[in-house]
């Protein structure tokens, strides 16, 4: 029988540990999350606020469950506060030397039977993992922007996870209405390594004004039927993280369809992110928007 995993942690409130905490929660499981500080809390406070009243809006949560939902994510900035979980989910910036380092401080902090995911979009979970002294424990657990309406997860296995920890949390994953598929730990692993190729393609189309941002995205969204063009997704992944995915998948493979257009780099210089900060290849309504302007 599969393990169940009744309490777990989130450490990384941005866009995606937000939305995996919330994922976790409208299951009814107690959800402990932990940012870097004080800030980074009221930051995941108000875009779990923003996710959920959305999703009010478009009938998939009535106001109660909201507020339960709500109450049963605690945010916090200690990861001693995990020390209790079945299962933490991190999901901090994508550089190697933080993740190892909260990696290392979770396996200090929880029990040897805790299993240790990592939401990493492109790094090793191999390296990841090697800095604990549990490697059979740790996962990669891959989740989609927006986590609480896409239903695909890659579960990673490193050449040192537990198959019964595969087994597990795929199961746990299955609960929570998701549609996981398991692979092994390569840079990008399937869905990045096939869409990153594509987005950096579209950069550098407007990079060089062959094509317009409009046109561009309405080729893709009218002529293909994706349900956004490349260029508004880009803005909804932000620039800062689509760079270090595109930069990760080039280093390994060397792979100019990977190497990261200049333009995506000049744009993140200049402040201009995505949804995030409120602009990137289009302008929003203000920060977290969904809504161009
Ligand atoms: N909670 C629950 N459900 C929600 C919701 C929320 N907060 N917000 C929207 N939904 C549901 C809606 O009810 C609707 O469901 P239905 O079809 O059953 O009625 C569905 O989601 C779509 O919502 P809308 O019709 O309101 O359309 P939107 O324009 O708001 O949808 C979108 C936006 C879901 C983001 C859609 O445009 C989309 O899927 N875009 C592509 C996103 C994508 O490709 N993400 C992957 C990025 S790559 C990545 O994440 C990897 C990482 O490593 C970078």
């Amino acid at each position: 029988m599969a393990r169940e995993f009744h309490t777990v942690g989130v450490v990384g409130l941005g866009t995606m540990g937000s939305g995996i905490a919330e994922v976790f929660a409208r299951t009814g499981l107690t959800v402990i999350g932990v940012e870097a500080d004080a800030a980074g809390v009221t930051r995941a406070r108000a875009h779990l606020d923003r996710s959920t009243t959305r999703a009010v809006a478009r009938g998939k949560l009535g106001a109660a469950e909201q507020a339960a939902l709500l109450g049963r994510i605690s945010c916090g900035t200690s990861l001693a506060a995990l020390a209790d979980c079945d299962l933490v989910v991190e999901a901090v910036p994508e550089d190697l030397p933080l993740k190892a380092e909260i990696l290392g401080a979770l396996d200090r902090i929880c029990p040897p039977a805790t299993v240790l995911a990592s939401n990493t979009s492109a790094l090793s979970v191999t390296e990841i993992a090697a800095h604990t002294s549990r490697p059979g424990k740790v996962v990669g657990t891959h989740f989609f922007n927006p986590a609480p309406v896409l239903k695909l997860v890659e579960v990673v296995r490193t050449v040192m996870t537990e198959p019964d920890v595969v087994t597990d949390v795929v199961a746990f994953l299955e609960k929570l209405g998701k549609a996981p598929v398991v692979i092994g730990d390569r840079a990008g692993f399937i869905a990045n390594a096939l869409l990153f190729g594509y987005l950096n393609h579209a950069v550098r189309m407007v990079e060089s004004r062959y094509a317009t941002r409009e046109d561009l995205d309405a080729a893709m969204r009218l002529g293909c039927g994706y349900p956004m063009g490349p260029l508004a997704l880009l803005d909804l992944i932000g620039l800062d993280t689509a760079h270090q995915i595109l930069d990760t998948m080039y280093h390994q493979s060397r792979d100019r369809l990977h190497a990261p257009a200049p333009l995506l780099k000049q744009m993140i210089t200049a402040g201009l992110l995505g949804r995030k900060s409120g602009r990137g290849f289009y302008t929003y309504a203000g920060p977290d928007s969904p809504e161009v302007v």
